[in-house]
């Protein structure tokens, strides 16, 4: 089958290892199902992948991707939930520290199939598209578990959001603003800041930018460039959550002010599929729906990593197979 993946890895060069060509067709194992793809979407973990982050070099090569929607055996439109728990583990999958993600140590979902635990499969609602549907297992659930879980923000609360136009970054604009909670962006240029207030945020500043007021928490994925203002941005007692760190993750660690305004850093990775499906059902009942920047079939994926590693996404970019 056609699939996108990583032949090689290169920290400074992480396109030179991208290949889209034929891949053995997923393996059948006992309490799994093979979903034909019909839409995925790209996420910076398949950039990290390329990087070599996250990725041991003996597992290339690597069919990269980690969330889809398509059509089971049996031709069900399903949702496929990213996170494979070991299979002896029970309760929040998130903190099995045997889990994984697709295409870290299982074939992932840059293909024309897949190969999941069939528990990892939720029916797919006709309202959503499957390239609406795509966008919602990663960097929707990340936002989601962010905001609600780890998060714990309240309608009428005051959030900033260290940036504009990612994955992560947009659907934390659109949940958060569907939730009644008033949001606050960084964006890196005037257009992404006035995309993010089209998508539904309140204000948007530039990076770095004195804000009218503190905040009562931030959401954080772009780490080092960011973090010294996060910190300074919240109230006393107010909430860093952090998922992510594009731009490193060795910025000072502003102690002093943590301890003394009391502040709580609190780390959130990916979501449960309990999760996944609360999401989808706001997603339908709400009318809320991913921002996708662009749709391009699978065999032009280079071109959408490119606009992911020239940081000129906003929203979402998705890959389907005909
Ligand atoms: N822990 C988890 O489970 C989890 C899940 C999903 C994602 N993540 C992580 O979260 C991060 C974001 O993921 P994503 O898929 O949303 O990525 P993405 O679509 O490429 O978004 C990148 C974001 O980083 C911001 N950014 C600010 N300064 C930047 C700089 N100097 N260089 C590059 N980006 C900069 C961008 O803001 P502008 O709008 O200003 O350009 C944009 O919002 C990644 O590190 C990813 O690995 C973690």
């Amino acid at each position: 089958m056609r699939a996108v993946f990583a032949a090689t890895q290169d920290r400074e060069d992480p396109l030179s290892g991208l290949r889209i060509d034929e891949q053995p067709d997923p393996e059948g194992r006992d309490g799994w199902t093979t979903v034909t793809v019909r839409a995925a979407s790209l996420n910076h973990h398949d950039l990290w992948s390329l990087r070599g982050v996250g990725l041991s070099a003996d597992r290339l090569p690597m069919i990269l991707g980690c969330d889809a929607a398509g059509l089971d055996p049996d031709g069900r439109e399903v949702i496929v939930h990213s996170v494979i728990r070991d299979p002896s583990w029970h309760g929040d999958e998130t903190l099995d520290p045997r889990r994984s993600l697709l295409s870290e140590r299982f074939p992932g979902t840059f293909a024309e199939k897949v190969a999941v635990p069939s528990w990892n499969l939720i029916a797919k609602p006709d309202e959503l598209s499957f390239e609406q549907a795509a966008c919602l297992p990663t960097a929707w659930l990340t936002a989601y578990r962010m905001l609600f879980t780890r998060g714990r923000v309240s309608p009428g609360s005051t959030v900033l959001v260290q940036g504009a136009s990612g994955g992560v970054a947009t659907a934390l604009i659109v949940l958060g603003s569907a939730a009644g909670i008033r949001i606050w962006v960084t964006g890196r240029t005037e257009e992404k800041r006035g995309r993010a207030l089209e998508l539904g945020a309140d204000q948007a500043f530039e990076p770095g930018a004195r804000l009218p007021e503190r905040v009562d928490a931030v959401m954080e994925t772009t780490g080092q460039a960011t973090w010294a203002h996060s910190v300074r941005a919240l109230k006393p007692g107010g909430t860093i959550v952090i998922s992510g760190a594009t731009t490193g993750d060795a910025p000072p660690a502003e102690l002093t002010r943590i301890f003394f305004l009391q502040l709580s850093v609190v780390g959130s990775t990916m979501g449960t599929r309990d999760e996944l499906e609360r999401l989808i059902r706001l997603c339908v009942d709400k009318d809320v729906r991913p921002a996708i920047h662009r749709t391009l079939p699978l065999s032009e994926a280079r071109d959408g990593f490119e606009t992911m590693l020239r940081g000129e996404t906003s929203g979402k970019i998705v890959f389907t197979n005909d």
